[in-house]
């Protein structure tokens, strides 16, 4: 049954915590649940058919040579060209860098034994200034930590091939060239958007003059995930994160990549499904708290999809809803504390705690104390419910967007039915007690003609990118970026698909 009629099904669905005498407390659901508050979350399966359709024309959009500038999925080439066969051997440096952390890697991939193994690793933090700072700062401290880690590993005086998972949108040249589009997710270093981001790796490295690196490959953490997961399962041909930010990629036949030369075979598309909805086509889903969250981010206007599911604005979107309750005296009593009004205090992996099965309820008062808020046990149910009512609003939103990437593949190939694996990572994904469930649960609703299989990725960021490296190095192929041409939309090439 679809259970977001209503979040009150949710809610009586728990009706040992409500007491059918308890008259005044069911009442309170009801106002909490009514249109203003919770309920402009709960999104029909119709309304996810709706968004799932208008994601299709989306991802035209943005593939097509004439109408991709002003496409907000901007379906973006990797020059990926194929999915790891099992050959791949040797090794590989590994950066990761799309979180709060900087990680550098030393991984081998071993051909007998058809394994990726991680010979080891170290984390670098990213202070908050300096993820606000210069480029030439973040690219300077880059490389100082991959020194650190080459002299550790006594790796020095090798040239090793390097994979460069650089997780914000990138539009990828070649392989080894890659201009940031834009920064996401809390970053917003100078001078680095509208930049070769291997570029600057390289003159930072020069600046140090201490070592030098092999031949570079530049990797979303989708299209590493997808890859790290293929190795193991060569059906995986989508990624999905589900973390700090969103976004998935998947294998696309040549011929509808209109920006790249050529009509053969298959490349692996990083659709920044993040940026669905920046031209406004989102608007009748958008929530007054959406609004504000976008509002008050760095990036304003912009990665509006992104921004109602990823771990980056969960527990935000959930504060906010918080707030108002407690100002129109539905929560606490009325009363507010310091840390409620704070914005970015109520963390997106409370949203976890509060909702696990068992402990949910106890963790809610902890966390609620921790709060500096005086609860009562209806306001930690009522608490849930809005941790409830918002992880699964991301989730379907998730289900509607891979649903629409799985029937894109199956239409693409022409198959009444199709079997594939999608590779997954990311917090939100791997740490919520039930949002896999209701993802899986939801995509079967919109895609009844896919069977997906789920596996979840080990270290894709980092194993995967030494694969990326590695399928390139096996392929050596090269294609050439078409330049964009204003004009026509050619989404209608593709309409009848
Ligand atoms: C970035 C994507 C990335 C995703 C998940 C988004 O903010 O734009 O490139 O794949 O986060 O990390």
């Amino acid at each position: 049954m679809w259970k977001c009629v209503s979040p009150l099904i949710s809610i009586f669905s728990e009706t040992k915590l409500i007491p059918d005498s308890n008259s005044g407390i069911k009442q309170l659901f009801y106002s909490i649940s009514d249109t203003e508050y919770l309920e402009p979350f709960c999104l029909s399966l119709e309304k996810l058919q709706e968004v799932s359709a208008r994601l299709k024309r989306d991802f035209s959009r943005g593939l097509g040579k004439h109408s991709h500038h002003k496409a907000p999925v901007k379906m973006l080439p990797t020059f990926v060209r194929a999915t790891p066969d099992g050959t791949e051997k040797g090794d590989f440096l590994a950066l990761d860098l799309g979180g709060t952390n900087f990680r550098v890697l030393h991984v081998r991939v071993v051909e007998e034994q058809q394994k990726v193994l991680k010979m080891d690793s170290q984390i670098c933090a990213i202070p908050q200034d300096m993820m606000l700072g210069t480029g030439e700062q973040l690219f300077d401290h880059i490389a100082a930590c991959l020194s650190d880690f080459l002299v550790s590993q006594d790796l020095k005086g090798q040239t090793l091939p390097l994979g460069f998972t650089f997780s914000f949108p990138c539009e990828q040249k070649e392989i080894d060239k890659s201009i940031l589009i834009r920064w996401t997710k809390g970053f917003n270093c100078s001078g680095v958007e509208g930049k070769d981001v291997v570029k600057l790796l390289k003159e930072a490295i020069h600046r140090r003059g201490d070592y030098d690196i092999g031949s570079v490959a530049m990797v979303n953490d989708t299209v590493g995930t997808m890859m790290s997961c293929g190795y193991r399962d060569q059906s995986c041909e989508i990624g999905m994160i589900i973390g700090t930010g969103t976004n998935a990629c998947y294998m696309e036949e040549m011929k509808n990549v209109k920006r790249v030369e050529g009509e053969d075979g298959r490349m692996c598309i990083n659709t920044e499904w993040g940026g669905f909805g920046d031209d406004g086509s989102l608007k009748d889903i958008q929530t007054e708290f959406d609004r504000v969250v976008d509002k008050m981010s760095i990036n304003t206007g912009v990665h509006t999809f992104e921004k109602m599911i990823s771990g980056m604005y969960l527990g935000e979107i959930v504060r906010l809803v918080l707030v108002k309750l407690t100002e129109d005296k539905l929560l606490f009593k009325g009363q507010s504390s310091e840390a409620l009004k704070t914005p970015g205090r109520f963390e997106t992996k409370f949203i976890s705690e509060i909702e696990e099965q068992d402990n949910g309820l106890e963790n809610a008062q902890n966390i609620l104390t921790k709060l500096g808020l005086k609860w009562e046990l209806v306001d930690s149910r009522v608490v849930r419910l809005v941790c409830d009512t918002i992880s699964s609003r991301s989730a379907r939103l998730c289900a509607a967007a891979l649903a629409t990437i799985a029937n894109r593949i199956r239409v693409n190939r022409g198959l009444d039915h199709l079997k594939t694996t999608v590779g997954v990572d990311g917090t939100v994904y791997r740490k919520h007690p039930n949002f896999s469930d209701e993802l899986k649960a939801t995509v079967r609703l919109l895609a009844p003609e896919c069977d997906i299989t789920f596996l979840v990725s080990e270290d894709g960021s980092g194993k995967g990118a030494a694969m990326v490296t590695a399928v390139a190095q096996r392929l050596a192929l090269q294609s050439r970026l078409l330049e964009d041409s204003d004009g026509e939309s050619d989404e209608e090439e593709e309409e009848d698909k």
